[in-house]
């Protein structure tokens, strides 16, 4: 036989759920299909993967080119972001970025490597990525177009 909850580990594991939501947010929506610039290709020097928090996406120059990936995690849709040191994700503030590549997922710990694979799970699935022009000198991502992952803009 189970034995009953007391009310203070009841109330404890209320509190406890009540919590994670706060700590992971609210689900983040898909980006918006609509084509939007992220500035001149003279802001990414390569290597550099740069989170747009508005935007939903990370956008990246490697040696190849510019490509750009959802920034909503394919386990339960937290927002990935650059991971600054092993352990540590950015806070998720308007364009963090790193030049390593690596991003991560706060809720439950997602890692992911610069071509948007999942290197350490939950998740299990890599992140959408989107077509990337250049247009006048100024770089613009098209989240309603996907590409593949090895697809890159040359500037
Ligand atoms: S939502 Fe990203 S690891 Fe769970």
């Amino acid at each position: 036989m189970v034995p009953p909850l007391g009310r203070r580990k009841a109330l404890g594991l209320l509190a406890a759920a009540s919590v994670l939501p706060v700590a992971c947010g609210t689900p983040a929506p898909m980006p918006p299909p609509e084509p939007f610039e992220v500035g001149p290709v003279g802001d990414f020097t390569a290597p550099v993967w740069r989170f747009f928090f508005n935007r939903e996406v990370v956008v990246a120059r490697d040696a190849r080119g510019f490509f750009a990936m959802t920034a909503v995690c394919t386990h339960q849709r937290c927002l990935v972001r650059p991971r600054e040191l092993p352990g540590l994700c950015m806070p998720p503030v308007e364009d963090a970025s790193n030049t390593t590549g690596e991003l991560c997922c706060h809720c439950h710990g997602s890692v992911y490597n610069g071509q948007g694979t999942p290197v350490t799970g939950p998740s299990t699935r890599p992140l959408a990525h989107f077509r990337v022009t250049i247009e006048d000198g100024r770089v613009r991502v098209h989240p309603g177009e996907p590409v593949a992952a090895d697809a890159r803009a040359a500037p």
